[in-house]
Protein backbone atom coordinates (compact mmCIF):
# COMPACT_ATOMS: atom_id res chain seq x y z
CA UNK A 1 0.00 0.00 0.00
CA UNK A 2 2.74 2.14 0.66
CA UNK A 3 4.82 3.73 -1.86
CA UNK A 4 8.52 3.94 -2.49
CA UNK A 5 8.39 8.33 -2.31
CA UNK A 6 8.38 9.66 1.04
CA UNK A 7 5.45 13.23 1.68
CA UNK A 8 8.24 14.54 4.03
CA UNK A 9 9.29 17.16 4.88
CA UNK A 10 6.16 19.36 4.18
CA UNK A 11 6.91 22.25 3.64
CA UNK A 12 5.19 25.84 3.47
CA UNK A 13 6.38 28.74 1.41
CA UNK A 14 4.58 31.84 1.64
CA UNK A 15 1.12 30.12 2.40
CA UNK A 16 -1.64 32.33 2.26
CA UNK A 17 -5.16 31.04 2.33
CA UNK A 18 -7.98 33.59 1.52
CA UNK A 19 -11.99 33.46 1.88
CA UNK A 20 -12.99 36.71 -0.43
CA UNK A 21 -11.95 39.56 1.40
CA UNK A 22 -11.03 37.43 4.31
CA UNK A 23 -7.49 36.20 5.29
CA UNK A 24 -7.62 32.98 7.13
CA UNK A 25 -3.81 32.39 6.63
CA UNK A 26 -1.00 34.67 6.35
CA UNK A 27 2.17 34.43 4.79
CA UNK A 28 2.79 30.82 6.42
CA UNK A 29 6.49 29.76 6.54
CA UNK A 30 7.28 26.36 8.38
CA UNK A 31 8.35 23.07 7.76
CA UNK A 32 6.90 19.69 9.51
CA UNK A 33 9.50 16.98 9.83
CA UNK A 34 9.49 13.34 10.99
CA UNK A 35 9.88 13.49 14.74
CA UNK A 36 7.99 14.08 18.04
CA UNK A 37 4.61 15.45 17.92
CA UNK A 38 3.92 19.09 16.68
CA UNK A 39 1.24 20.50 18.35
CA UNK A 40 -0.82 23.73 16.94
CA UNK A 41 -1.92 26.32 19.56
CA UNK A 42 -4.22 29.50 19.04
CA UNK A 43 -7.00 30.89 20.01
CA UNK A 44 -10.55 30.13 18.24
CA UNK A 45 -10.24 31.47 14.79
CA UNK A 46 -6.58 31.29 14.64
CA UNK A 47 -6.18 29.03 11.44
CA UNK A 48 -5.52 25.88 13.14
CA UNK A 49 -7.73 23.65 11.43
CA UNK A 50 -7.25 25.49 7.68
CA UNK A 51 -3.55 24.83 8.53
CA UNK A 52 -4.29 21.06 8.57
CA UNK A 53 -6.73 20.73 5.96
CA UNK A 54 -4.28 22.66 3.65
CA UNK A 55 -1.26 20.55 5.15
CA UNK A 56 -3.54 17.02 3.62
CA UNK A 57 -4.09 18.76 0.46
CA UNK A 58 -7.86 19.32 0.74
CA UNK A 59 -7.55 22.72 0.09
CA UNK A 60 -4.82 25.02 -2.30
CA UNK A 61 -3.46 27.92 -0.99
CA UNK A 62 -4.47 31.02 -2.03
CA UNK A 63 -0.94 32.22 -2.67
CA UNK A 64 2.50 30.67 -1.89
CA UNK A 65 3.32 26.90 -2.34
CA UNK A 66 3.12 23.66 -0.35
CA UNK A 67 5.33 20.88 -0.75
CA UNK A 68 5.38 17.39 0.10
CA UNK A 69 9.04 15.33 -0.28
CA UNK A 70 10.05 18.05 -2.35
CA UNK A 71 6.69 17.03 -4.37
CA UNK A 72 4.10 19.83 -5.73
CA UNK A 73 1.53 17.24 -4.72
CA UNK A 74 0.83 14.55 -1.80
CA UNK A 75 0.80 11.25 -2.26
CA UNK A 76 -2.25 8.93 -1.62
CA UNK A 77 -2.29 6.72 1.70
CA UNK A 78 0.42 8.36 3.11
CA UNK A 79 -1.41 11.15 5.02
CA UNK A 80 -4.14 10.86 7.43
CA UNK A 81 -6.81 13.03 9.14
CA UNK A 82 -8.99 13.11 11.80
CA UNK A 83 -11.62 15.55 12.35
CA UNK A 84 -12.69 16.81 15.85
CA UNK A 85 -15.83 14.95 15.25
CA UNK A 86 -15.49 11.71 14.18
CA UNK A 87 -17.75 10.30 10.90
CA UNK A 88 -18.64 6.92 11.49
CA UNK A 89 -20.52 5.06 8.87
CA UNK A 90 -23.76 2.94 9.69
CA UNK A 91 -21.50 -0.08 9.78
CA UNK A 92 -19.72 -2.05 12.67
CA UNK A 93 -16.48 -1.22 14.12
CA UNK A 94 -14.58 -3.68 12.19
CA UNK A 95 -16.40 -2.45 8.60
CA UNK A 96 -15.46 1.05 9.92
CA UNK A 97 -11.87 0.22 9.87
CA UNK A 98 -11.92 -1.78 6.60
CA UNK A 99 -13.69 0.29 4.77
CA UNK A 100 -10.60 2.50 4.29
CA UNK A 101 -8.18 -0.34 3.73
CA UNK A 102 -10.43 -1.29 0.85
CA UNK A 103 -10.16 1.89 -0.45
CA UNK A 104 -6.62 2.07 -0.26
CA UNK A 105 -6.34 -1.33 -2.16
CA UNK A 106 -5.04 -3.49 0.21
CA UNK A 107 -6.28 -7.05 -0.87
CA UNK A 108 -9.20 -8.61 1.17
CA UNK A 109 -7.20 -11.22 2.24
CA UNK A 110 -4.60 -9.23 3.99
CA UNK A 111 -7.71 -6.56 5.70
CA UNK A 112 -8.93 -8.90 8.83
CA UNK A 113 -5.68 -9.14 10.10
CA UNK A 114 -4.95 -5.47 9.31
CA UNK A 115 -8.24 -4.53 11.07
CA UNK A 116 -7.73 -6.91 14.42
CA UNK A 117 -4.47 -5.30 14.73
CA UNK A 118 -5.61 -1.67 14.40
CA UNK A 119 -8.25 -2.27 16.85
CA UNK A 120 -6.03 -4.01 19.53
CA UNK A 121 -3.86 -1.13 19.46
CA UNK A 122 -6.57 1.21 20.09
CA UNK A 123 -8.06 -1.20 23.16
CA UNK A 124 -11.34 -2.20 21.07
CA UNK A 125 -11.17 -5.48 19.79
CA UNK A 126 -14.13 -6.56 21.71
CA UNK A 127 -16.17 -4.22 20.17
CA UNK A 128 -15.55 -5.10 16.79
CA UNK A 129 -18.92 -6.46 15.97
CA UNK A 130 -20.73 -3.62 17.73
CA UNK A 131 -22.34 -0.74 15.18
CA UNK A 132 -20.14 2.13 15.21
CA UNK A 133 -22.86 4.72 15.56
CA UNK A 134 -23.81 3.32 19.00
CA UNK A 135 -20.75 3.52 20.40
CA UNK A 136 -19.56 6.42 23.08
CA UNK A 137 -17.41 9.78 21.73
CA UNK A 138 -14.66 8.71 22.83
CA UNK A 139 -14.45 5.32 21.71
CA UNK A 140 -15.59 6.68 18.17
CA UNK A 141 -12.41 8.89 18.56
CA UNK A 142 -10.72 5.43 18.93
CA UNK A 143 -11.93 3.94 16.39
CA UNK A 144 -11.33 6.80 13.98
CA UNK A 145 -7.58 6.90 15.49
CA UNK A 146 -7.85 2.75 14.17
CA UNK A 147 -8.54 3.64 10.98
CA UNK A 148 -6.18 5.85 10.31
CA UNK A 149 -2.90 3.73 11.68
CA UNK A 150 -4.37 0.57 9.87
CA UNK A 151 -3.52 2.54 6.75
CA UNK A 152 0.13 2.91 8.14
CA UNK A 153 0.15 6.57 7.35
CA UNK A 154 3.59 8.43 7.50
CA UNK A 155 2.03 11.87 8.67
CA UNK A 156 -1.47 11.78 10.65
CA UNK A 157 -3.64 14.86 10.94
CA UNK A 158 -5.15 15.50 14.38
CA UNK A 159 -8.19 18.79 14.87
CA UNK A 160 -9.02 18.51 18.39
CA UNK A 161 -9.37 14.55 18.63
CA UNK A 162 -10.16 14.98 22.33
CA UNK A 163 -12.28 17.95 22.50
CA UNK A 164 -15.29 17.01 23.45
CA UNK A 165 -14.35 13.61 25.75
CA UNK A 166 -13.86 13.20 29.78
CA UNK A 167 -10.54 13.06 31.15
CA UNK A 168 -10.34 9.37 31.27
CA UNK A 169 -11.09 9.40 27.22
CA UNK A 170 -8.57 12.02 26.84
CA UNK A 171 -6.04 10.22 28.10
CA UNK A 172 -7.09 6.94 26.52
CA UNK A 173 -6.57 8.61 23.38
CA UNK A 174 -2.76 10.32 24.06
CA UNK A 175 -1.79 7.36 24.47
CA UNK A 176 -2.75 5.72 21.41
CA UNK A 177 -1.30 9.33 20.20
CA UNK A 178 2.07 8.72 21.61
CA UNK A 179 2.55 5.54 20.82
CA UNK A 180 1.94 6.06 17.16
CA UNK A 181 4.42 8.57 17.08
CA UNK A 182 6.82 6.51 18.76
CA UNK A 183 6.16 3.67 16.17
CA UNK A 184 7.70 6.41 13.91
CA UNK A 185 4.61 8.46 12.30
CA UNK A 186 4.30 12.15 12.86
CA UNK A 187 1.81 13.41 14.44
CA UNK A 188 0.45 17.39 13.86
CA UNK A 189 -2.29 18.07 16.40
CA UNK A 190 -4.27 20.80 17.18
CA UNK A 191 -5.36 21.53 20.68
CA UNK A 192 -6.85 23.42 22.84
CA UNK A 193 -5.73 21.79 26.29
CA UNK A 194 -2.48 23.32 27.64
CA UNK A 195 -1.92 20.43 29.89
CA UNK A 196 -2.24 17.95 26.24
CA UNK A 197 0.35 20.39 24.82
CA UNK A 198 2.46 19.88 27.58
CA UNK A 199 1.82 15.94 28.06
CA UNK A 200 2.52 15.47 23.98
CA UNK A 201 4.16 18.12 22.02
CA UNK A 202 8.05 17.61 21.08
CA UNK A 203 7.22 21.38 19.34
CA UNK A 204 4.76 24.33 18.91
CA UNK A 205 3.27 25.91 16.56
CA UNK A 206 1.39 28.93 17.98
CA UNK A 207 -1.06 30.47 15.63
CA UNK A 208 -2.51 34.16 15.88
CA UNK A 209 -4.93 35.48 13.68
CA UNK A 210 -3.87 33.44 10.79
CA UNK A 211 -0.21 33.96 11.51
CA UNK A 212 2.29 31.70 13.04
CA UNK A 213 3.15 33.75 15.78
CA UNK A 214 5.72 31.25 17.27
CA UNK A 215 7.55 28.02 16.96
CA UNK A 216 9.43 26.80 19.39
CA UNK A 217 10.39 23.22 21.30
CA UNK A 218 7.75 22.47 23.43
CA UNK A 219 9.95 23.36 26.99
CA UNK A 220 10.95 26.73 25.29
CA UNK A 221 7.34 27.70 24.60
CA UNK A 222 5.79 27.00 27.89
CA UNK A 223 8.91 28.84 30.05
CA UNK A 224 10.40 31.22 27.61
CA UNK A 225 7.68 32.09 25.22
CA UNK A 226 9.22 34.86 22.75
CA UNK A 227 6.41 37.33 22.13
CA UNK A 228 3.52 38.43 24.31
CA UNK A 229 0.93 36.92 22.91
CA UNK A 230 2.64 33.46 23.41
CA UNK A 231 2.63 34.44 27.21
CA UNK A 232 -0.24 35.49 27.59
CA UNK A 233 -1.61 32.41 25.65
CA UNK A 234 0.56 30.12 28.23
CA UNK A 235 -0.55 31.81 31.06
CA UNK A 236 -4.43 31.58 30.30
CA UNK A 237 -4.94 34.99 29.78
CA UNK A 238 -5.31 35.56 25.75
CA UNK A 239 -8.80 36.43 24.47
CA UNK A 240 -9.05 37.79 20.71
N1 LIG B 1 -14.40 28.71 3.94
C1 LIG B 1 -14.30 29.77 4.74
N2 LIG B 1 -14.85 30.95 4.41
C2 LIG B 1 -14.75 32.03 5.20
N3 LIG B 1 -14.08 32.03 6.38
C3 LIG B 1 -13.53 30.89 6.76
C4 LIG B 1 -13.60 29.70 5.99
N4 LIG B 1 -12.94 28.71 6.63
C5 LIG B 1 -12.48 29.28 7.76
N5 LIG B 1 -12.83 30.57 7.84
C6 LIG B 1 -12.48 31.51 8.92
O1 LIG B 1 -11.10 31.44 9.09
C7 LIG B 1 -10.75 31.57 10.45
C8 LIG B 1 -9.90 30.39 10.89
O2 LIG B 1 -10.71 29.24 10.96
P1 LIG B 1 -10.17 27.86 11.52
O3 LIG B 1 -11.33 26.93 11.55
O4 LIG B 1 -8.99 27.45 10.74
O5 LIG B 1 -9.72 28.28 12.99
P2 LIG B 1 -9.32 27.37 14.24
O6 LIG B 1 -8.07 27.93 14.80
O7 LIG B 1 -9.35 25.94 13.86
O8 LIG B 1 -10.51 27.69 15.27
P3 LIG B 1 -11.15 26.76 16.44
O9 LIG B 1 -10.20 26.85 17.59
O10 LIG B 1 -12.45 27.44 16.75
O11 LIG B 1 -11.32 25.38 15.89
C9 LIG B 1 -12.07 31.71 11.21
O12 LIG B 1 -12.30 33.06 11.45
C10 LIG B 1 -13.08 31.14 10.25
O13 LIG B 1 -14.34 31.71 10.43
MG1 LIG C 1 -10.48 24.34 14.48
Amino acid sequence: MRDLSSDMPVTFEGVSLRAGETTILDRLNLSITPGAPTLIVGPNGSGKTSLLRLCMGLVAPSEGRIRWGGRDTASPGRLAMLFQRPVMLRRSVADNVAYGLRHAGLPRRLRKARVEEALSRVGLLELAGRPARRLSGGEQQRVALARALAREPELLLLDEPTASLDPAATRGVEEIVLMAAQSGIKIVMASHDLGQVRRLAGDVMFMVRGRLCERARAADFFDHPSTGEAAAFVNGELVI
